[in-house]
């Protein structure tokens, strides 16, 4: 017996499942997913087959010929949640689980009218990384278990469904006043990329294999943001190799989706955040793209490998921004996630254990250590190998590595491994076990720097002297280059200092949710009144944890602000999914009493 997963019952020594097939009905009315869940196991099996479940009520478990198969629920565990054990009789190919899932099934979140573009019809969104697939689905939810899936899902008639999977049609439901949208993912995944959205969908087509999905209200802005998807894909294809996926679609969710994206097979799901207008934060879009090869097809086998997930990701998210938009562009990528990882540092300690890339995370729950190091550290650590090796060589490199382990699930030792095999000696050459094992930023950390990086830094670090950038500089940034500036602000900042900051860069009023919340957590640091309009405006509609964490924490600087926080948060966060919350109150924990 072997369990290699320390977030998962999945036990190596068992029967493995190959095909999921589902069959779901969405009961907007009971919260919950209810039905059945169908698990190919390949070959004829028996014995023990432990499954991962979280708040799911089982109701029953069939052989073929609807045999009863006996199963035991055992306790739950705090972080894991409750192991299914199945006691396959011998020859068992296949079992069907009837259950339903828990209205507070962390994994999904379930929107009132109120809460989505339309105000009409509710709205439904999964979002299963990294542990969350059994609160909605028994399964052996661990990346080292791929499944190909199926699925018939049941809906409201009015509403659409769609999956990380691709669509093969819809008929009428069952009862009346429903449809039941069919899917087909024939490619193994693990299971924290299984996912489904419902809601009022529209969408439109971008490319012949790129569509995006959003409410009526918002799929115009949507298809305008990203109009320029095709030509992101073939410059990532270039970089990585063929785009395996079939089709490459996305879905603009409601505003309180937790995060800025997921990438979700054949459908990347996105923020609303990022419609700034202007196509100035599709990065983002860029990252989920590049999971297509790094995370999707090559996957960590569990947490303790997450930086090989987004690490490898954020390094090839800057080489698709360089590709596109050049050097300059890349390196402000770099500086922005400098300033990331340097806030991580602090909010942990530079010595925590968690600012190791390879980590030992059992009995620890992993969305509360989840943080930028796996992915800016990790990144670093990619672009060393890259600078180290020559990036001639350590492009060939990471195509045989996509194609070598395409459609696997490896820990950090394997990939080193193959890097010591294609790339002889850089590993020792760069201090590879400091990197992977040891705490903190190695000596050895890449540097990154260009005329422009280097202007805006310096006109920042003037400010508190009295410096301030003329209006044709202001005219000339970029987004990217403003942002920059704003993060090397000194905070707090004197408010008629903050008033100049408003009048002359025209922060409160910015499309751009990545300037936006810089400047409003400035304003909120500094104790700025006439930004706390459009802060509470901020805080009560979007529920991304990486906005929510730094507004919250910089209202915590006074008692005004802080009073300000607990009065818009007990307003907001019955809006905020589960996760969200959680991430707010965090911050709002260390609040002084
Ligand atoms: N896969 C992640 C999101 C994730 C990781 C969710 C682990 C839950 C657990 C996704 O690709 C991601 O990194 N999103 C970032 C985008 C950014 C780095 C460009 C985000 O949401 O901000
Ligand atoms: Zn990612």
């Amino acid at each position: 017996m072997a369990r290699t997963d320390p977030h998962s019952y999945y036990d190596d020594a068992q029967p493995r499942t190959r095909h999921l097939g589902l069959e779901l009905e969405v009961d907007f009315e009971g919260r919950c997913l209810h039905g059945w869940a169908m698990l190919d196991l390949g070959e004829p099996s028996s014995g023990p087959l432990d499954l991962d479940t979280k708040g799911l009520d089982i109701f029953s478990v069939e052989g073929e010929e609807e045999a009863e198969i006996p199963f035991e629920l055992a306790d739950e565990e705090p972080v894991l949640g409750r192991r299914l054990r199945l006691d396959l009789p011998p020859g068992t190919r296949r079992v069907t689980i009837e259950y339903s899932s828990s209205p507070d099934a962390i994994g999904l979140q379930w929107l009132d009218p109120a809460q989505t573009e339309g105000k009409r019809q509710p709205f439904l969104f999964s979002h299963f990384q990294p542990i969350h697939a059994r609160t909605c689905i028994p399964v052996q939810d661990s990346p080292r278990a791929r499944v190909t899936y199926r699925a018939a899902i049941t809906v409201p008639k009015a509403l659409t469904a769609v999956m990380s999977a691709g669509s093969v049609g819809e008929q009428p439901g069952d009862r009346p006043g429903a449809r039941t949208f069919l899917f087909d993912m024939p490619q193994p995944i693990p299971t924290y990329l299984i996912a489904l959205a419902v809601g009022d969908l529209d969408s439109r087509d971008l490319s012949p294999r790129s569509r995006v999905w959003a409410e009526p209200r918002t799929v115009e802005a949507a298809a305008h943001e990203f109009a320029e998807i095709e030509d992101m894909i073939e410059t990532a294809e270039g970089l990585f190799g063929p785009y395996e996926w079939d089709r490459y679609d996305m879905i603009v969710l409601p505003p309180s989706f937790p995060y800025g994206g997921m990438e979700n097979p054949r459908l990347t799901f996105l923020t609303p955040t990022l419609l700034a207008g202007d196509r100035s934060l599709v990065d983002v879009v860029a990252h989920e793209l590049a999971h297509s090869w790094t995370g999707n097809l090559v996957t960590n086998a569990n947490v303790d490998h997450f930086w090989l997930n987004e690490g490898s990701t954020v390094w090839a998210e800057r080489r698709i921004v360089e590709a596109l938009h050049g050097e300059d562009a890349a390196v402000l990528g770099w500086a922005i996630g400098e300033k990331a990882l340097q806030a991580e540092f602090e909010r942990f300690g530079a010595e925590a254990t968690v600012t190791r890339l390879r980590n030992d995370l059992r009995g620890t729950d992993p969305d509360d250590v989840f943080s930028s190091i796996p992915y800016e550290k990790g990144s670093r650590f990619m672009i060393l190998l890259e600078r180290t090796a020559g990036r001639e060589r350590f492009d060939a490199f990471i195509r045989r590595y996509i194609e070598h382990f395409r459609f696997t699930s490896i820990t950090t030792e394997e990939f080193m491994e193959f890097v010591e095999e294609e790339l002889p000696g850089v590993a020792a050459e760069v201090d590879a076990q400091r990197w992977l094992y040891e705490t903190g930023m190695p000596p050895n950390a890449p540097v990154f720097r260009s005329d422009r990086l280097e202007a805006l830094t310096a006109l920042a670090a003037d400010f508190a002297a009295g410096t301030r950038p003329g209006p044709e500089d202001v005219a000339s940034w970029s987004p990217a280059e403003m942002l920059v500036y704003l993060q090397h602000l000194p905070r707090p900042v004197e408010e008629a200092a903050c008033r100049w900051l408003d009048r002359n860069l025209e922060l409160t009023s910015r499309g751009n949710y990545e300037i936006l919340v810089e400047w409003l957590a400035i304003a909120a640091a500094s104790d700025y009144e006439p930004a706390f309009p459009r802060l509470r405006e901020v805080l009560l509609r979007v529920g991304r944890m990486k906005y929510l964490r730094p507004l919250y924490k910089a209202l915590g600087g006074h008692p005004r602000t802080r009073a300000l926080a607990r009065e818009v948060y007990a307003a907001a966060s019955p809006g905020y999914h589960e996760l969200s919350r959680r991430a707010s109150e965090a911050v709002m924990d260390q609040y002084p009493a």
